[in-house]
C-alpha cells in the first residue's frame, strides 16, 4: 500500500439551514468534513489541528486500528483530547477491510456536525465481488439542531432530562425538500438511465436509527461495515448511526428528465421524544437535448417513497437476519468456533437519584435518567485509559472489576423491578491475548424496551444469533449461524430482545463499547475491555507517539 496525507484544519464555519445561522465546529471549512479515501492496505496519515476553543478528538469509526489503538481517537479512553491550539497526527493502515466506513469527533456531542465518510477501495489489481460500477456516491446521514447541541447535552445532564431532540434529518448535510425553508438545500443525485450506481451509505446522525428508500427503485445491498455480505435486494433498509451500507443502485432504461425521491426517517423504539421528520434528495435522470419534454417530466413525475411505520421492529428484525457475510474461498467468515470467555450483559435505560437541593427533570422528579451495561453507568476518567494501561497506572484510573453478569438479574423483558437506579464506576473486562468471546447483550425494559445500537471499537465481531424476550442459554446457542454471519463493528440489540456476538480479541490496546445513540453514551450506555499483548513482536502494542496530547 500507499501512504496517504491528510491535513485537517478544526476551526468554526459557519452554516445556514432551516432559516439558522449558526458557528459550527467543522473540519476545513466543509459540512460534512472532508472525504477520506484509501485503499485496503494503505496507511491513513491525518495531522489534526486544533484552532477552536472546544476539545476536540477524532475517530475512525469501524477501523480495526491492528496494533496502533494511539489513534482510535474516543477522548479519555485512548488519548486526552487535543486541547486548543494543538495538534495530534493519527498514523493508521487499513487491514482487511473494504467498503465506506466513516471517521467523527469523539468527545462530547461535537460529532453533530464534525463528520465524514472514509471510503476504502479493494487492494489495487482487484476488484469487487459484484459488477463494476459506473459511479460511486457517499450518502451520509446526519441531524441538524438549530440551537447548539453542546449546550443542549450540558443541559440535560445538569438537570437530569432527556435532551432536546434535533430539527432535521439531513442528506450528506442538507436536509432537503419536505422541510420549511430548506427547497435549495437539497441533495441530488444526477443519473444516467441504465448504469450501476454504488451508494455508500452511513449514518452519523447522532440519536436515531434510520429506514431508507429510493422511490420506485430496489437497491442491492452489498457490504455493510466495510465487509462485503451476500447480496439480496430490498426496497427499504435500515441503518443504526454507526452503521454503513454500500448498495447497488441500477437506474432504468429510460425515465428522461424524471425525479425520485430518496428520503430517510427514523425507526424508533424507545419511550422518549424524538425527531419524526423525514430528509428528503433527489435522483434526477439525465434531461433528453429536447428541454420542454423534460421539464414537462419533471412536473408530472415526482416519484416518492414508502417507508415502515416509526416502531416497526418486525421489519428491523427481518432485515437483519437477511444480512449473512460472503464468506466465500477469497473472502472467509473467521468466526470463532470455541469460545474461551462467555459474557452477559444487560444494556438499556435506568434511573440515578436526583442529587440533593435539586429538582430533577428526569423520569421523575427525584431521579434523573442514566443508561447502563449490567447495572453501571460508566463514568469517564480524567486521564486516558490506554495510557493508564500502557504505563501500568491504573491504580485511581479504572478497576478490573466490570461484572461479568448483570448486578440485579430479573425478568428483562417483563415488568421492570421497583428499584431502577443504576450504580457508576470506571470497570473494565481484561482479555488474554486472542481470548475468543462470545458476549450476549439483552435489552431491558426499565423505561421502556428499546433499540440500542451498540459499537464496538478495535473489532469487527460476528452476530451469530438473535431473538426477541429473554435470551435462554440452554436453547438459543443451538440455532446460532456460525457459517456466514454478518460481520460488523455496530449491531442493534433488539427493542425486547437480544444479540449474540463472537470476536478474536486479536487486537491489544483499550476499546471502548457504547450504544451509538449519543444520548445513551452520555447517559453511561459504555464500557471498555483491554486487552493484553501476546508474546510475539507482532502481538505487542507499541509505545504511544511522541505527539500523543497530555490531560
Ligand atoms: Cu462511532 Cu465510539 O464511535
Amino acid at each position: 500500500g500507499i501512504t496517504r496525507h491528510y491535513k485537517f484544519d478544526i476551526k468554526l464555519y459557519n452554516v445556514t439551514r432551516l432559516c439558522h445561522t449558526r458557528s459550527i465546529v467543522a473540519v476545513n471549512g466543509q459540512f460534512p468534513g472532508p472525504r477520506i479515501i484509501a485503499r485496503e492496505g494503505d496507511r491513513v496519515v491525518v495531522k489534526v489541528v486544533n484552532h477552536v476553543q472546544n476539545n476536540v478528538t477524532l475517530h475512525w469509526h469501524g477501523i480495526r486500528q491492528l496494533q496502533s489503538g494511539w489513534a482510535d481517537g474516543p477522548a479519555y479512553v485512548t488519548q486526552c483530547p487535543i486541547q486548543t491550539g494543538q495538534t495530534y497526527v493519527y498514523n493508521f493502515t487499513i487491514t482487511g477491510q473494504r467498503g465506506t466506513l466513516f471517521w467523527h469527533a469523539h468527545i462530547s456531542w461535537l460529532r453533530v456536525t464534525v463528520y465524514g465518510p472514509i471510503v476504502i477501495l479493494p487492494k489495487r489489481h482487484t476488484t469487487y465481488p459484484f459488477p463494476e460500477p459506473h459511479k460511486e456516491v457517499p450518502i451520509i446521514f446526519g441531524e441538524w439542531f438549530n440551537a447548539d447541541p453542546e449546550a443542549i447535552i450540558t443541559q440535560a445532564l445538569q438537570t437530569g432530562a432527556g435532551p432536546n431532540v434535533s430539527d432535521a434529518y439531513t442528506i450528506n448535510g442538507l436536509p432537503g425538500p419536505l422541510y420549511n425553508c430548506s427547497a435549495n438545500d437539497t441533495f441530488k443525485l444526477k443519473v444516467k438511465p441504465g448504469k450501476t450506481y454504488l451508494l455508500r451509505l452511513i449514518n452519523a446522525a447522532l440519536n436515531d436509527e434510520l429506514f431508507f428508500s429510493i422511490a420506485n427503485h430496489s437497491l442491492t445491498i452489498v457490504d455493510v461495515d466495510a465487509v462485503y455480505v451476500k447480496p439480496f435486494k430490498t426496497n427499504v433498509l435500515l441503518i443504526t448511526p454507526g452503521q454503513t451500507t454500500n448498495v447497488l443502485l441500477e437506474t432504468k432504461p429510460q425515465f428522461p428528465g424524471a425525479t425520485f425521491l430518496m428520503a430517510a426517517r427514523p425507526y424508533a423504539t424507545g419511550q422518549g421524544t424524538f425527531d419524526n421528520s423525514t430528509t428528503a434528495g433527489i435522483l434526477e435522470y439525465e434531461s433528453p437535448s429536447n428541454s420542454s419534454v423534460s421539464n414537462q417530466n419533471k412536473k408530472l413525475k415526482l416519484f416518492k417513497p414508502t417507508l415502515p411505520k416509526l416502531n416497526d421492529t418486525a421489519f428491523a428484525s427481518n432485515f437483519s437476519k437477511k444480512l449473512r457475510s460472503l464468506a466465500n474461498a477469497q473472502f472467509p467468515a473467521n468466526v470463532p468456533k470455541t469460545i474461551n470467555r462467555q459474557f452477559f450483559f444487560t444494556v438499556g435505560l435506568g434511573t440515578q437519584p436526583c442529587p440533593k437541593n435539586q429538582t430533577c427533570q428526569g423520569p421523575s422528579n427525584t431521579t434523573k435518567f442514566a443508561a447502563s451495561v449490567n447495572n453501571v453507568s460508566f463514568v469517564m476518567p480524567t486521564t486516558a485509559l490506554l495510557q493508564a494501561h500502557f504505563f501500568q497506572q491504573s491504580n485511581g484510573v479504572y478497576n478490573t472489576t466490570f461484572p461479568t453478569k448483570p448486578l440485579i438479574p430479573f425478568n428483562y423483558t417483563g415488568t421492570p423491578p421497583n428499584n431502577t437506579n443504576v450504580s457508576n464506576g470506571t470497570n473494565v473486562v481484561v482479555l488474554p491475548f486472542n481470548t475468543s468471546v462470545e458476549l450476549v447483550m439483552q435489552d431491558t425494559s426499565i423505561l421502556g424496551a428499546e433499540s440500542h445500537p451498540l459499537h464496538l471499537h478495535g473489532f469487527n465481531f460476528f452476530a451469530v444469533g438473535q431473538g426477541f424476550g429473554n435470551y435462554n442459554p440452554n436453547k438459543d446457542p443451538a440455532n446460532f449461524n456460525l457459517v456466514d454471519p454478518v460481520e460488523r463493528n455496530t449491531i442493534g440489540v433488539p427493542s425486547g430482545g437480544w444479540v449474540a456476538i463472537r470476536f478474536f480479541a486479536d487486537n491489544p490496546g483499550v476499546w471502548f463499547m457504547h450504544c451509538h445513540l449519543e444520548v445513551h453514551t452520555s447517559w453511561g450506555l459504555k464500557m471498555a475491555w483491554v486487552v493484553l499483548d501476546g508474546k510475539l513482536p507482532n502481538q505487542k502494542l507499541p509505545p504511544p507517539p511522541s505527539d500523543l496530547p497530555k490531560c
